[in-house]
């Protein structure tokens, strides 16, 4: 078992370089200079126990350390580590809680919010390849973290809206609007975040705003297509 949540300290994730999945940004002030705190050093950590290369194909391993998003195949990627990380930050993911990883491809992302979450919290991956069900749910048990799994999604389901609510849900594919389906699949105070229409948006539900959520834009992406319908 391998829960980074015993508050173990990690390596920066270094790295540079562009990709076709990646964070335009420059705002946010990523450096490999900034102290690791609060949420950026739970997510550094988090990452540092689940070492990327673990979760790629035989023919990718080798190239684990490059920050762009890589083959997984039947046309899909394992994400860029810059993005995971930031979108990991924005998730504020915290021991105990209710996870689920909408596109859990590789199971990397599945796995990452497994040692936040830690042992007595739980996160669900649903992925829509059956190939890359069977891959990622392997990877995720060869990880050491049982209060994961990662399972088929529902044809025409979106989420998991009969396992929910959860408290966090993160979604590494772009949809074309504001998947309502999945706010509607977040507890009180849950957050959501998702790329949409090209942006990272962070969406927390709030009973007392006038929508019930409150979206916030955090910088330009590219995602794979998020299959709805
Ligand atoms: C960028 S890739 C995988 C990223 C993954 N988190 C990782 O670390 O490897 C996005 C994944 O979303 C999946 N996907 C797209 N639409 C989906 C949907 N509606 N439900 C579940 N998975 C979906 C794709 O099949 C793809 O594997």
């Amino acid at each position: 078992m391998s829960w980074a949540g015993r508050g173990g300290r990690a390596g920066g994730s270094g790295g540079s370089g562009e990709s076709g999945e990646s964070g335009e940004s420059g705002e946010s002030g990523e450096s490999g200079e900034f102290v690791e705190s609060g949420a950026s050093g739970r997510v550094a950590a988090a990452m540092a126990a689940q070492p990327r290369d673990r979760f790629l194909p035989r023919s990718q391993r080798r190239r684990a350390g490059y920050d762009g998003p890589l083959d997984i195949g039947h046309g899909q990627t394992n994400s860029q580590p810059r993005t995971v990380r930031a979108m990991l930050e924005l998730l504020d993911v915290r021991p105990g809680q209710r996870v689920l990883d909408v596109g859990s491809g590789s199971g990397w992302t599945t796995a990452i919010l497994a040692e936040l979450v830690g042992p007595t919290g739980s996160v669900l991956g649903v992925e829509l390849v059956p190939e890359l069900v069977r891959t990622g749910a392997g990877n995720v048990t060869a990880a050491g973290v049982p209060w994961a799994r990662v399972r088929q999604a529902d044809p025409g389901v979106l989420g998991a809206p009969d396992d929910g609510p959860f408290d966090r849900v993160l979604v590494s594919a772009m949809a074309a609007t504001l998947p309502v389906e999945l706010v509607d699949q977040l507890g009180p105070h849950g957050i959501l975040v998702v790329p949409v229409h090209g942006w990272m948006l962070r969406v927390e539900r709030d009973d007392e705003a006038p929508d019930g959520v409150v979206v916030t834009r955090h910088g330009a992406y590219a995602f794979v297509p998020l299959i709805t319908g």
